[in-house]
């Protein structure tokens, strides 16, 4: 064929095309999966940081060998409180669960203290090889949803680590929620008290007194923030009610001993 032919044109220009359609579809395949990876570190590390590993994510140690090697991912049903294999837990995503009518359900007007309207029937869970339970929480923040973790010690209540991942709180106001020094408070706090009530509580900044004797279960709020602050109370309130994760607290607490 000449080089001087159309058709040998049109072919050349067919092919440069489909060479560079491949290429570029090759390109936004490895994006994808690496942006999926990215994901997946954030959240490793921030289950990590709220089971209590921030310390060796400081030192720079491996996140994967650190989540691999310190944590396992198990679904519980929040009505039994108990463990579940009811789904596979490696495929199944809780935030989308929320908007299957098969995998959620509506949470009563009265209970729905975090303003979420509709909970997962199952919730992903993190057991940490010491037995602390790394528990995902979200509820509604002052902006738009928030979503976080609560680490909680192997006596099912005290707290190990606390944190929110996702959120629109304003920035040097509610979004404070993430700041390092608050979220310092929350180690050590209980939230529950002897009797197995929830007695976690968030008071309005200034207002937490180190000496009372409910300090164990007593948050300073944010300063500016106090909107913020009783959302947060909100989510506590739902997840570890009956209706969150309180029947498989107690559960686990009886089975531990
Ligand atoms: C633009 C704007 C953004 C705000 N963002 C927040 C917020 O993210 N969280 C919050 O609790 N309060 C926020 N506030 C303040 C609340 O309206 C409210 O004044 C505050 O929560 C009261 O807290 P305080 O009693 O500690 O002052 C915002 C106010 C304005 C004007």
């Amino acid at each position: 064929m000449s080089n001087d032919s159309i058709l040998k044109t049109f072919l050349v220009a067919f092919l440069l095309c489909v060479v560079c359609s491949v290429l570029v579809c090759m390109a936004a395949l490895v994006r994808i999966d690496k942006e999926a990876y990215n994901k997946q570190l954030e959240i490793r590390k921030t289950v990590l940081a709220a089971g209590g590993f921030q310390q060796q994510i400081d030192d720079g140690g491996n996140i994967d060998e650190l989540f691999t090697t310190n944590m396992e991912l198990k679904l519980i049903d929040l009505d039994s409180g108990e463990f579940t294999t009811a789904v596979d837990s490696v495929t199944y995503n809780q935030k989308e669960a929320v908007s299957d009518p098969a995998l959620s359900e509506a949470i009563p007007a009265d209970l729905d203290v975090a303003g979420i309207g509709t909970r997962a029937k199952y919730a992903a869970v993190y057991q940490a090889t010491n037995g602390d339970l790394v528990l995902p929480i979200r509820g509604a923040g002052m902006w738009g949803p928030m979503y976080g973790y609560v680490a909680v010690a192997d006596d099912c209540t005290t707290i190990k680590g606390f944190t929110f991942y996702q959120h629109a709180e304003t920035p040097g106001l509610g979004a404070e929620v993430d700041n390092p020094r608050w979220k310092a408070q929350w180690p050590g706090k209980q939230i529950f008290d002897n009797s197995g009530a929830l007695a976690l509580k968030i008071v309005k900044n200034g207002r937490m007194d180190p000496n009372a004797a409910d300090a164990i279960n007593t948050i300073d709020g944010l300063a500016g923030a106090t909107v913020t602050g009783n959302k947060v109370q909100g989510i506590v309130r739902y997840w570890f009610s009956q209706h969150g994760f309180g029947k498989f607290l107690a559960n686990q607490k009886a089975k531990r001993g």
